[in-house]
């Protein structure tokens, strides 16, 4: 198809989401937010009371699972058999076991294809982890999103994000299948001394180039 996707991805708080939501509004493309199909999982396995770090368990948790991946024109939605879990997909909880649960081969395998179905539909903005890496290795607009450690602890504590950050890109940096890296091809924007305005000017720059 003809549609084109830009990949960003980065460690939490490191600006990417906001970055990756400004971005799709201005060049009026939908913007996919990955983290919330792993999140999704998560929060299934937690209700079914399975431990996240079964990864035999969650498989089978996985396969019971109907996952509805959309839009609404400009987000992504999802659905997971039939309901939205809305916040909860941000609980503790979630933010405590969605590394172990992402860290599944079997559980990457369902959702890269799920991502890679947007692009079937609509030109993206993706935000993720392995997004330039993995999902969409060959399109040439990749951003790697960075900030400093200070600052990404004070934008957690804006957010009222309590959870171990930095224990969550550890894990996410570590794993085997598809670690959190800066992907072949991908710039690196450091968005420590960036206001959002600024940041998306140097996004949109990197863009042109990569184009
Ligand atoms: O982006 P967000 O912080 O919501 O992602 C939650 C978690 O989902 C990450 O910490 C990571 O474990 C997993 N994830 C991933 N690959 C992606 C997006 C998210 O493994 N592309």
């Amino acid at each position: 198809s003809g549609n084109v996707a830009i990949a960003i991805d980065g460690p939490a708080a490191s600006g990417k989401s906001t970055l990756a939501r400004i971005l799709a509004d201005q060049l009026g493309l939908v913007m996919v937010n990955s983290g919330a199909m792993y999140r999704a999982v998560t929060w299934k396995v937690l209700r079914e009371g399975v431990d996240s770090h079964d990864a035999g368990a969650v498989i089978r948790v996985l396969r019971e699972t109907i996952l509805e991946c959309g839009d609404d024109g400009r987000y992504s939605t999802i659905k997971v058999d039939g309901i939205d879990p809305g916040d909860e997909l941000r609980s503790e909880a979630v933010n405590a076991n969605v590394s172990a649960v992402s860290a599944v081969p079997e559980v990457r395998e369902a959702l890269v294809a799920l991502q890679r179905d947007y692009l079937k539909r609509a030109s993206v903005v993706m935000e993720g982890r392995d997004i330039g890496s993995v999902v969409f290795p060959d399109t040439p607009y990749k951003i790697y999103v960075d900030a400093d450690e200070e600052v990404r602890a004070a934008r957690r504590r804006d957010a009222g994000e309590l959870d171990a950050v930095s224990k969550r890109d550890a894990a996410d940096s570590r794993r085997a299948t598809a670690p959190l890296m800066v992907a072949d091809g991908a710039t690196v924007l450091d968005t420590s001394d960036h206001t959002i305005e600024s940041g998306v000017a140097a996004a949109i720059e990197i863009l042109k180039a990569q184009g």
